[in-house]
């Protein structure tokens, strides 16, 4: 840069780098989400029409839209919380938007691994890509069995997103006296997130196999009703 141009004496990585970069934060994305098995919980493949789900549906996709602040799911077990968050990233990824899904457990299992002395990636690295990820969704969050380490590292992740108003996701089917009360707090405040949404749709995963080939009638999927039956 010639010399009185703002960026005179400025460090700027180079085009062909910073694409190198961005690729690789995307690949890691990926490789840590691993949203393969969930490829196909969409908005299209979920039942509204079940009883209890309607309200978390429309706030879900409302919000994949457009991802601003944070979206709380809370609902007993098989009620459709993971389905809408993963709903949610599948949607983020078809925007060619950066998106972590993870389960908050395994988060903290590639967190720990990467604190090792023989680990490949390093953990500033990791830890930095979590936290500041342009969408961030974190499934069963309570259900971790915390250290104080972890306890800590994942209130970090929080706070941060808190203070920055990231958009983030989060799930869980726990009492809320299970989760840590600084990271309930702040999912309280609703200046980051509008409401908090409990489905209180019962199991799905108890439907028989009848009900669920009338409930894949119900979204227009008649063919691979036919043929999972
Ligand atoms: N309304 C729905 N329409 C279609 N499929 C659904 C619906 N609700 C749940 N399912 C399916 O039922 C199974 C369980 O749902 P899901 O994994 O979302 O439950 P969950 O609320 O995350 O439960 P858990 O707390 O046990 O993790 C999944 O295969 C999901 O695709
Ligand atoms: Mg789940």
């Amino acid at each position: 840069m010639p010399y009185g141009d703002p960026n005179f004496g400025v460090l700027i990585t180079c085009r062909c780098k910073q694409a190198e970069k961005e690729r690789r934060r995307y690949e890691e994305l990926e490789r840590l989400s691993n949203l393969a098995p969930l490829r196909d919980k969409t908005f299209a493949t979920f039942d509204r029409t079940v009883p209890g789900v309607q309200r978390a549906f429309a706030r879900a996709y409302e919000y994949a839209q457009n991802p601003q602040g944070w979206l709380v799911l809370f609902g007993g077990y098989g009620c459709g919380k993971t389905h809408l968050a993963a709903a949610i990233a599948n949607e983020a990824l078809d925007r060619h938007t950066p998106v972590l899904f993870t389960v908050v457990p395994d988060l903290l299992d590639h967190l720990r691994s990467t604190f090792g002395p023989n680990s490949e990636t390093a953990y500033d690295e990791r830890f930095e890509l979590v936290r500041d990820v342009p969408l961030l969704i974190l499934d069963d969050l309570g259900t971790e069995n915390t250290t104080p380490w972890a306890r800590e590292k994942l209130y970090q992740i929080m706070n941060h997103r808190y203070n920055y108003a990231l958009p983030t996701v989060i799930t869980s089917n726990r009492d809320p006296k299970d989760i840590d009360p600084r990271i309930l707090s702040r999912m309280y405040d609703t200046a980051i997130c509008r409401e908090r949404i409990i489905i209180e749709a019962g199991d799905y995963r108890r439907l028989s196999l009848e009900q669920r080939y009338h409930s894949r009638r119900r979204r227009g999927d008649s063919s691979r009703a036919r043929t999972q039956e």
